[in-house]
């Protein structure tokens, strides 16, 4: 079919001197390859007349970002990229590809159809298809280990990874790597008569078998469970095949049937999601400058915070209690920072610098050249709020403060702060600097440029920024507690804990929910329960399970057992788990029932869809989309399934609600039903 769906955005420019073609490609912002640069593509190859060769390069900041995706879920229009490629390659001349910025997907699968490719040493070149539900469908399966080999090349297809232009010379991705001007770098290459140098005519270079198959079962285990990744290698192998017509033609048809996968939809869903998350409409505040950050509290979260900004360049100094705590604090730090570098993450020229740019004190007047403090003390009001106010009379007006409280209503907190409009939640997740998510909680004084600063803050981290009102848990804790409640409403009803993350698990979930609590520890989550104790509603149910855990020292794996015992350090059900969870159930007049697996996986997912409907409705998350991005990006929800509201909004609507019907009226005495049709509709608009 050649119907044109998506609008066309972009054009190529051609302009030939002295005998070379330069074909400019520019679609900005990112030079995403679209519909009309794939037609301006052909057209300009066409008209380049006899020249010597012929450069493509991008306008702006990047060669090919990749390719449009909002064309990926309908018809492609003609020509579709392997025709583009098949012009390259059928063109009298030699085609270089000139390459800065990033190639990225398509970017890269036209730079492999070019006869040579030059890059600068800082591009960036990849093929992220298997994140996106897909494989390479425009040769890339088949021309990159053509020129890598089969091994890594399944290492950057199947991984997803980036590589630099410098790796990628190495790799013999790349034939030349350019400092300076790169098209001028192209011209002089093409000025000394390379000859017709087609990849997919070349052979793929042999490579030891067991170290092949080794690749491939790494790379399988990898993406355990996806079926893309599977059909990415199966395509890689292939290309050994002579034939590589038929194996193009393969690889053309996987890519066709998956783009159009439930997988692919939910994970462009999430593509466009996260892009849009980082962003609140209407805010154009722009952010304080930001180049020397205090964090306060040098505990696991202030450790991993100090962490994630050395890394990204940014000097840290860390404020502890006492010299002793300090010492200890950054003691740890300087350990992990050279663990990192043992383990070759980390260059020895960047130890240094990331050592260097380390400080401590134990005074907070010495944080006054700092422009972002945050503070990652005690979770406990009587300890953050002495300490705001001392951060407030001290640091200059134009410091931004963080606090990473978990739960703590910041709204209060700041109250009696002369300077409450600096002020802003930091929400990042442990390990501070592993996890993408960071909330970015707007309080009701919070000032735009304030805000702006945060959210700055997460891009300059490589951090996924939601923004979030003022609520217990926010967006994404708030969610997770609903899902972990209606895990225990389970147990208690009949479940065992070991049935409900099994069925969480064959949802995607890396790990259930009891494994999680095991895991971080449930105390907790008891502490809350303690806090709520006098403002919950009588009504509703309340399971009691988990409080008999934590006062029988089953406090999860760090006391040696918590849902599950660790024998072997491996989760094992526990008769005394199995034992307190029946006398739980006969206190409470409950017949145990059973529940199968997809009732379970339901009932976990229509907890948290209904509470993401109370969370919108509240005005605590902007946006429905924002809702699946937090719980993607950071409990581990399974990303191709999209986000729960995503999942629930490819439901029939009145499923969503007889299961909402039946959770509210049978199960669950006293629960808050959410506006959840509202918010599916926006998802599907
Ligand atoms: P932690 O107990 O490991 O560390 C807290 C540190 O703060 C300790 O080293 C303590 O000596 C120091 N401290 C306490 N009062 C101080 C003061 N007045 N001045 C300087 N230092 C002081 O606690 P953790 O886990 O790092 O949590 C810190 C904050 O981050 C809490 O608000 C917590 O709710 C929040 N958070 C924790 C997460 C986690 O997974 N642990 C995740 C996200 C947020």
């Amino acid at each position: 079919m050649n119907t044109h769906t998506a609008p066309s955005h972009g054009t190529v420019h051609l302009e030939v001197t002295d005998g070379i073609a330069v074909l400019t490609i520019d679609n900005p912002p990112v030079n995403a390859g679209s519909h009309a640069i794939r037609k301006g593509l052909i057209e300009a190859l066409r008209s380049c007349g006899e020249v010597r060769g012929a450069v493509l390069v991008g306008a702006g900041k990047s060669f090919i970002a990749g390719s449009d995706l909002r064309e990926f879920g309908a018809p492609l229009a003609w020509p579709e990229l392997p025709e583009v490629i098949a012009a390259c390659e059928a063109a009298p001349f030699p085609v270089v590809a000139a390459i800065h910025g990033v190639a990225l997907g398509g970017g890269l699968e036209l730079a492999l159809g070019c006869d040579y490719r030059i890059a600068t040493p800082d591009a960036k070149l990849g093929l992220p298809e298997v994140s996106l539900g897909m494989v390479p469908g425009a040769g890339g399966t088949q021309r990159l280990p053509r020129l890598t080999g089969r091994i890594a090349a399944l290492e950057i297809i199947c991984g997803a990874t980036r590589i630099t232009g410098v790796k990628a010379e190495v790799l013999g991705l790349v034939d030349v790597v350019a400092e300076g001007d790169l098209l001028a770098a192209a011209k002089r290459f093409l000025a000394e008569d390379r000859p017709k140098r087609v990849v997919a005519d070349l052979a793929v270079p042999e490579e030891d078998e067991t170290a092949l198959e080794s690749a491939a079962a790494k790379a399988l285990h990898k993406g355990r469970g996806r079926p893309n990744v599977a059909e990415a290698i199966r395509l890689v192998r292939a290309s050994a095949d002579p034939d590589v017509v038929s194996v193009l033609a393969d690889e053309r048809a996987a890519f066709q049937k998956l783009r159009l996968s439930e997988d692919a939809f939910a994970l462009r869903h999430l593509f466009f999601a996260e892009r849009k998350a980082g962003s609140v409409d209407g805010l154009d505040a722009k952010p304080r400058a930001v180049s020397a950050i205090g964090v306060i509290g040098g505990g696991t979260m202030g450790q991993g915070i100090a962490r994630a900004c050395l890394a990204a360049g940014l000097p840290v100094t860390l404020v502890e209690r006492d010299a002793e705590a300090l010492e200890r604090s950054l003691g740890a730090l300087r350990e992990a920072l050279q663990a990192k570098q043992a383990r070759g993450r980390l260059s020895e020229a960047a130890l240094t610098a990331q050592l260097k740019a380390l400080s401590g004190t134990t005074r907070i007047s010495e944080l006054t050249s700092c422009d972002l403090v945050i503070e990652a003390v005690f979770e406990e009001l009587s300890v953050k709020v002495p300490l705001l106010t001392e951060l407030d009379a001290t640091l200059p007006p134009e410091t931004v403060i963080g606090t990473n409280t978990s739960y703590l209503d910041i709204n209060a907190m700041v109250a009696g702060l002369p300077g409450r409009s600096r002020v802003l939640g930091l929400h990042f997740f442990s390990p501070a600097d592993v996890m993408r998510l960071l909330e970015v909680v707007r309080a009701e004084t919070t000032a735009n440029d304030v805000l702006a600063t945060g959210l700055a803050l997460a891009k300059r981290l490589g951090k996924q920024p939601v923004v979030a009102r003022v609520a217990e848990g926010f967006i994404g804790n708030r969610i997770y507690a609903a899902y972990r409640r209606r895990a225990e409403l389970l147990v208690l009803d009949g479940a065992a804990p070991e049935q409900v993350d099994a069925a969480a698990e064959a949802f995607g979930f890396a790990m259930g929910p009891f494994a999680v609590s095991d895991m971080s520890g449930l105390d907790i989550a008891w502490a809350m329960r303690k806090r709520q104790a006098a403002t919950r509603d009588p009504a509703a149910r309340y399971v009691t399970i988990p409080d008999r855990l934590c006062e029988a020292g089953r406090l999860g794996r760090k006391t040696g057992g918590g849902w599950y015992d660790y024998p072997e350090k491996r989760p094992e059900p526990s008769a005394e788990v199995t034992a307190l969870i029946a006398d739980a159930r006969r206190e409470a007049g409950i017949t145990p029932r059973s529940f199968d697996a997809e009732t379970i996986q339901r009932q976990l997912l229509i907890a948290m869809v209904n509470e993401a409907a109370l969370l919108l409705a509240e005005g605590v998350a902007q946006r429905a989309s924002d809702i699946d991005v937090t719980l993607a990006n950071g409990y581990g929800f399974p990303r191709w399934k999209g986000g729960p509201l995503w999942w629930a909004a490819q439901q029939p609507a009145d499923r969503i609600e007889a299961d909402l019907d039946a959770l509210g009226m049978a199960i669950c005495h006293g629960f808050a039903r959410g506006p959840v049709s509202d918010t599916l509709e926006e998802l599907k608009g």
